[in-house]
């Protein structure tokens, strides 16, 4: 039934090796871009993972209401999977995100309350977007997606690893910026399920170091650098964790676009910003994999590409 719908358009993304971008004497740098999913981003995995596991299980049933509080491609991702599975859904969101987001998630059908900011992603600002979340699920009719702690997020994700192990064979390194941490760790199960276990390595924002200080802040890099412990990072499996300038993230950004023709959010930047620094710690004959978590094109008109 699912491959009868558009929701048989998510995953099977393609890879591309970054060699441009590699130091001399470095590791491949690969990238899988999982802008080419239906909404533009992996979270696409994670929606129908844990929208369809939930209707299976009779936990939600077609006309409910689904709610989550959403930076807005887990939102869009969330809103797209509903309306293919004839479920309703209220994101709780903010003016702190880009505009494109709130105007995709509408265009799936959603209802979109938004929560006002000073423009910076704050961890005031989430705290509220979670309080008004949790009141609306209490709702009769109303299904709690529940980004932040659903294990079916997680397991969402597995089969990007699947897919990256049948790509690449064998991988050395994985790295990724976190928000909750379940593209990484899950991505990381579905390696392991193909007999890869990488080092594991999770990215934040320099601007709100909260996981390698302890002490969290404003910064800009949209769906990272939630300010709390990512639920589903689990540290005994990272290898590492590094905090990574914003701004360069930004600049990669750029570069990625117009050196390599990969289009992507701030995440994707923070990404391949260490895999180049970690490229050239780890050294030849080694393979570091990242993903491109979006499409750039959500994107423009904001503070990356002007
Ligand atoms: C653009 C973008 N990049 C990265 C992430 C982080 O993914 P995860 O929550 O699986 O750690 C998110 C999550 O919202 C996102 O929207």
């Amino acid at each position: 039934m699912r491959s009868d719908t558009a929701l048989g358009a998510i995953g099977n993304t393609p890879m591309v090796r970054l060699q441009g971008f590699e130091p001399e004497g470095g590791a491949e740098i690969w990238i899988k871009l999982e802008g080419g999913n239906p909404t533009g981003s992996y979270k696409d995995r994670m929606a129908v993972s844990v929208l369809t596991r939930a209707m299976e299980r009779g936990a939600l049933r077609p006309g409910d209401r689904v709610v989550e509080y959403t930076g807005g491609s887990t939102g869009t991702a969330l809103a797209f999977v509903a309306a293919v599975l004839g479920l309703r859904f209220t994101a709780v969101f903010s003016d702190a995100f880009s505009d494109s987001k709130r105007q995709a998630m509408e265009a799936f059908g959603a209802e979109v309350l938004v929560e006002p900011s000073d423009g910076t992603i704050t961890p005031e600002l989430i705290q509220r977007m979670k309080a008004r979340a949790y009141a609306l699920a209490e709702e009769p009719g109303s299904f709690y997606a529940d980004q932040f702690g659903s294990p079916d997020v997680r397991a969402g994700y597995a089969p990007m690893g699947q897919e990256i192990a049948a790509r690449l064979g064998c991988v050395d390194m994985l790295v990724s910026a976190v928000g909750t941490g379940a593209a990484l760790m899950g991505t990381a199960d579905g390696l392991a399920e193909a007999g890869q276990t990488p080092q594991v390595i999770a990215l934040e924002p320099l601007q709100s170091p909260l996981l390698t200080t302890g002490q969290g802040g404003p910064h800009k890099v949209e769906g990272v650098g939630v300010g709390f412990e990512p639920p589903f990072l689990d540290r005994d499996r990272v290898s590492g964790i590094r905090a990574i300038d914003q701004d360069a993230g930004f600049a990669m950004c750029r570069r990625l676009a117009a050196e390599a023709g990969v289009f992507g959010g701030g995440s994707t930047g923070l990404n391949v910003a260490a895999a180049v620094e970690l490229a050239g710690e780890l050294g030849p004959g080694k393979r570091i994999v990242t993903f491109a978590c979006d499409s750039g094109a959500k994107y423009l008109g904001g503070h990356i590409y002007g």
